[in-house]
């Protein structure tokens, strides 16, 4: 099967899996735990939602009824979001409506509306009722923000008394076997997450220590905890994106030819090691649950 690995819906519905079994069982537990005794539907509204994976992958562990609105800044991820939630219904026999702007789920006794909006994080008070929202979600997203796009977000979610799960927030990327190269050439690529953009400069990697410390500075309560990717020898698909990203990324900072050269020769390494099967990748990740002090 031909895979297109700059497809970015795609590459979300190869990390779906990834993340399921990354994602930390002690802060689920915590999140899912501190809304136990809550008796009515329960408000989400999810950051950088892409096609609805907190979604799918929360609707049958949370036990109320749901509202959810997704923000998502690019359009061809909600029009991906509503083929991906029609499969979601259909493999598991769950009913699915659609009327105007509201997408809703049930399942027995338990329903879900959503709404799908395009926007950005910054502008999340007019696309979502922060006083009625308990918590904000967000999965594989702030390394993606800037440091002061979170410290006014945070902001708001104190002000407004509003929880935070954000899962797999990216930390570092290792491979098996190391080579003497891979940490001249990760540098580079964290360096790539943080080249100025049109908002700034993205947390990248450092996003969890700077998400901890401004959640903090707004009085958050904080449980934070690891969730590590750990990619087979035989998961070659997800390794070939993993690649393919560091390729793109390398190439866009103009290094000087022989550094590029030894990136070439290093990255054709890696794909003949991923090609014999003999590669295996581990990505540290961490996630956090946030809560009004
Ligand atoms: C790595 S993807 C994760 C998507 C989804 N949460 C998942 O786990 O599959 C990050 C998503 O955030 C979106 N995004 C990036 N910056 C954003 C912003 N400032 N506001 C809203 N969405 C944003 C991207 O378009 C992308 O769909």
């Amino acid at each position: 099967m031909h895979i297109n690995y700059n497809d970015p819906v795609l590459w979300l519905s190869y990390r779906f899996a990834c993340d399921a079994k990354a994602r930390n069982q002690n802060i689920e537990k915590k999140f899912l735990d501190f809304f136990k005794h809550h008796n009515h539907q329960l408000h989400l509204a999810d950051v950088g939602a892409g096609t609805g994976a907190n979604f799918r992958y929360y609707f049958d562990k949370i036990p109320q009824n749901q509202e959810w609105v997704f923000i998502e800044q690019d359009p061809r991820m909600i029009k991906a979001t509503l083929h991906c939630l029609e499969k979601f219904a259909q493999d598991r026999d769950y009913r699915l409506q659609q009327n105007h702007d509201t997408l809703t789920i049930s399942h027995q006794d338990k329903t879900a509306h959503i709404k799908l909006l395009q926007g950005t994080l910054d502008r999340i008070e007019h696309l979502a009722d922060l006083q009625k929202v308990d918590v904000v979600t967000a999965n594989a997203f702030f390394d993606l923000i800037s440091y002061d796009q979170f410290e006014i977000f945070t902001r708001k979610l104190s002000e407004n008394e509003v929880c935070l799960l954000a899962t797999l927030n990216y930390y570092e990327t290792s491979f098996l076997p190391f080579s003497e190269c891979d940490h001249r050439f990760l540098r580079f690529y964290h360096m790539h997450m943080k080249r100025p953009q049109s908002f700034g400069i993205a947390m990248g990697r450092d996003c969890s220590e700077e998400m901890l410390d401004l959640l903090r500075q707004h009085h958050m309560l904080i449980e934070q905890e690891a969730s590590q990717w750990h990619i087979s020898r035989s998961n070659t698909a997800m390794h070939h994106f993993l690649l393919n990203f560091m390729e793109k990324a390398i190439h866009e900072l103009n290094l000087v030819p022989e550094e590029q050269h030894d990136f070439n020769n290093w990255m054709a390494e890696k794909k003949k090691l991923c090609h014999d099967r003999l590669l295996e990748i581990n990505v540290d990740h961490s996630d956090i649950f946030a809560y009004p002090d």
